[in-house]
């Protein structure tokens, strides 16, 4: 982490998990286990149903909300879509874009995560743009250079003030929802690797500003040695935000230095 030129963000991602009536008690619990001071953004991604019952639970804490997708259109006639606006009515401050499970599962493309970042920057929005190797591309080394692909698309048509804006997580597919964490040094190169990327499209001071998170199975156990990383600030969990106790946890990992 490095707090003088970039912020660091604890981000959950319940993905479709939990029930809006589970919001208030979860939240409730988590308030009390909370470092007391502030280091870092404490952010929990959530299902659109629950954002409204979340949205109370959480006022006059310093958590805040975010949405797991977004439509890239602004309004219309688009059955079934959610736009940035009506998130940020309710309040959005973050949005996960291009989760390798929308990749995956719902045919979400570059082009598309390109558009949804715009759409989300345009009404103040936070993207959290993920990008992430296969086993199989780890295995036959093609890491840096996918990851090279993907944060250029994600990224491409931005221009600087609107880079220094977004959040990129290095979310490697293999170790998501696996148990499997990606080593401390795995991860500081990708994330070094992302932040030389920007630095290559843009310059120094653009790719300094960018909060680079690390997600992949991080837990209460191994988020010290993650988070120790000087290019990650922060992480994207899964299955460790869904209980209160080992989220707080992580949270209380930026408490260092
Ligand atoms: P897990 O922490 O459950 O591996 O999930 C990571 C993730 O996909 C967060 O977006």
């Amino acid at each position: 982490m490095n707090r003088k030129y970039r912020k660091s963000i604890i981000a959950g991602n319940w993905k479709m998990n939990k029930l809006p009536s589970e919001a208030r008690p979860f939240v409730d619990e988590l308030r009390g286990l909370l470092p007391k001071t502030k280091t870092c953004d404490t952010v929990l991604c959530v299902p659109y149903p629950i954002i409204p019952a979340l949205a109370r639970a959480i006022k006059d804490s310093r958590i805040v909300f975010g949405a797991q997708d977004v439509s890239a259109h602004e309004k219309g006639a688009y059955t079934g879509e959610v736009n940035a606006a009506m998130l940020k009515d309710l309040g959005c401050r973050y949005c996960i874009v291009g989760h390798s499970e929308r990749r995956a599962y719902h045919g979400e493309t570059d082009s598309e995560v390109n558009a949804k970042v715009i759409a989300l920057l345009d009404a103040g929005i936070v993207p959290i743009i993920c990008v992430g190797e296969s086993l199989e591309q780890r295995e036959k080394e093609l890491t840096l250079e996918f990851i090279d692909y993907q944060v250029k698309a994600a990224l491409a048509t931005l221009d600087p003030k609107q880079v220094k804006r977004c959040v990129i997580a290095y979310e490697p597919i293999w170790a998501i929802g696996t148990g499997k964490t990606a080593t401390a040094e795995q991860a500081a190169e990708v994330c070094g690797y992302i932040r030389a990327v920007i630095r290559g499209m843009f310059d120094a001071r653009v790719a300094r500003a960018v909060s680079i998170l690390y997600g992949g199975s991080m837990n209460a156990k191994n988020c010290d040695e993650l988070l120790a990383q000087p290019d990650i600030d922060g992480g994207l969990i899964g299955g460790a935000s869904l209980k209160a106790e080992d989220f707080a946890r992580i949270v209380s990992g930026t408490v260092q230095e």
